[in-house]
């Protein structure tokens, strides 16, 4: 028994003090805190103050009758169960009684047994009830808790300077911020679910909140992003990743949205700078690399030693410049998308024959192989400005030569897949290391180990080769593995799959 029923108090309340004594006897046996009244104002007088839960009433006494009492304690604490006493004869009135609320009745006299039966079910009655109540207000607690939380977590997602859209399964908009909408240039009332295409102008965007709500970057560790201008003057970068349910399941997509405007601005600024900066230099550096070429010319007889040495190294800088600014340059031109202006079909096999002729020497001078296989048959043309192509093979069967050890053997593989013409530049050289895979095609990024330390570049090759391979709709890729070599792979769409 808990403590709480040790100390459940009984009034007995009886004119008969017989009753009144063995009921006292046997409920303080059952543990209950027992009190007595013989007449029913004295019953009514106890109750304020004293915590009453049970009540054993008699119908019949003198002066205030149990349904007085009855009336009065269900006004005053419905709370109490009341027991009526009564005696045969009055079974009637106790049906009555129960009518008007009383909780159970025991006919006069009764045995202990009866008694302890009837107030173990008040007490058990009595137990539920709390429990009830107590699990109630448990409920009330946890719905108010979780109100609080979920106004909260909605209060700071409305206020992150972030827009934050997200969708279910189905691509349709279930939340979204007042940044998203702002950032947007959306209405203030235009509403939950809809499908994505509703809020969002950008195609790709759209597709990419499709593919993750219906779960097919689930696989995915990185999130996808995109950037987009939803305005001529505004710039968005977009990143999104599938909401996972319990079971694995894709539930949505969640997507972040942050402006990059101020970037781009500065991007721009700086790639504009670096032009200009390159075109004004490229003038005088070319100037001063012809008039050093003419002096070493006019010193190789009769000149000192050291003064040739010094000026032929003056003169290998100067041209390490110009070819600097000519890159710098080349990556502000296809930045500004203005390669391939002109294109125009052209037989790539033929083209890479000319490279390989040209660059074999070099070849030759470390000993390498250089070789071009195309298959036989007629090739498809690929529609691009020649001089594209020529930087896009000649970096990369340079970099083949300079990254490939004395002796190795480099390959050059024309096929035809499907819609695409597929140039594979492979080496047996260096290699490149897992984790600078993605980081080579980054501007002026160059792996330094003991291998490549002296061999000179300025990291700039590949940002050119891929700007062009993408300004040609095309992709480019590499497989490479440290101490066995590289395979730079480029796919270009043919003339047909263009014009189709
Ligand atoms: N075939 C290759 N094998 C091994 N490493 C390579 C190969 N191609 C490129 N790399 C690595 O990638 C880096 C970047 O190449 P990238 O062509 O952009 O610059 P670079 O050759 O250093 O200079 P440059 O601007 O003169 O071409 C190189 O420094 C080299 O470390
Ligand atoms: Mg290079």
């Amino acid at each position: 028994m808990s403590d709480d029923f040790n100390q459940l108090r009984i009034l007995v309340v009886d004119d008969e003090r017989d009753i009144r004594d063995a009921s006292e006897r046997i409920l303080t046996r059952m543990g209950f805190h027992v009190r007595k009244a013989k007449r029913g104002d004295e019953a009514i007088d106890l109750l304020p103050d004293d915590n009453i839960s049970i009540m054993l009433l008699d119908l019949k006494m003198p002066g205030m009758d149990g349904m007085e009492v009855l009336k009065h304690v269900r006004e005053q604490d419905p709370k109490i169960l009341i027991i009526i006493i009564t005696g045969y004869a009055t079974v009637d009135t106790a049906i009555e009684a129960m009518k008007r609320g009383a909780y159970d009745f025991i006919p006069k006299p009764f045995e202990p047994d009866h008694l302890r039966a009837v107030v173990n079910r008040a007490r058990e009655r009595l137990t539920l009830t709390r429990e009830a109540k107590r699990l109630e207000e448990q409920r009330k607690r946890t719905l108010a808790d979780l109100d609080t939380e979920k106004s909260r977590i909605r209060t700071i997602i409305e206020s992150l300077p972030d827009g934050v859209v997200v969708t279910n399964a189905e691509g349709q908009v279930v939340l979204m911020n007042p940044a998203f909408q702002w950032h947007l240039g959306l209405e203030t009332d235009i509403g939950l679910g809809r499908p994505i295409e509703a809020y969002v102008p950008d195609e790709s965007l759209c597709r990419l909140v499709r593919e993750i709500s219906s779960g097919k970057h689930v696989d995915y560790d990185d999130l996808c992003s995109i950037e987009f201008s939803p305005f001529s003057d505004r710039y968005l970068l977009a990143k999104g990743q599938p909401i996972i349910g319990e079971k694995m399941e894709c539930l949505g997509a969640v997507v972040n949205i942050v402006d990059i405007t101020a970037l781009k601005t500065l991007d721009r600024l700086k790639s504009e700078f670096v032009a200009k900066v390159s075109h004004e230099l490229r003038s005088p550096l070319s100037t001063i690399h012809e008039q050093l070429a003419f002096v070493l010319n006019e010193m190789v007889e009769e000149g000192p030693k050291q003064d040739l040495h010094m000026l032929s190294r003056a003169k290998e800088k100067t041209s390490g410049l110009i070819s600097l600014i000519g890159d710098l340059l080349d990556l502000s031109r296809i930045e500004a998308g203005a390669v391939c202006e002109e294109p125009k079909p052209t037989q790539v096999e033929k083209l890479l024959e000319n490279i390989v002729d040209f660059l074999s020497p070099r070849a030759k001078t470390r000993s390498q192989s250089l070789t071009l296989q195309v298959p036989n048959g007629s090739l498809p043309a690929v529609t691009a400005d020649p001089l594209a192509l020529e930087s896009i093979f000649g970096n990369l069967i340079t970099n083949a030569i300079n990254y490939t050890q004395e002796g190795g053997e480099i390959k050059v593989v024309v096929d035809h897949t499907g819609i695409n013409l597929r140039i594979r530049v492979e080496d047996n050289g260096f290699g490149i290391n897992e984790k600078y895979q993605e980081k080579i095609f980054e501007r002026f990024f160059r792996v330094k180990d003991e291998q490549t330390r002296y061999i000179t570049g300025t990291g700039l090759g590949l940002p050119i080769v891929k700007g062009l391979v993408d300004s040609l709709n095309g992709l480019i890729s590499v497989e490479s593995t440290s101490g066995k070599g590289s395979v730079f792979t480029v796919l270009l769409p043919t003339a047909g799959a263009a014009d189709g």
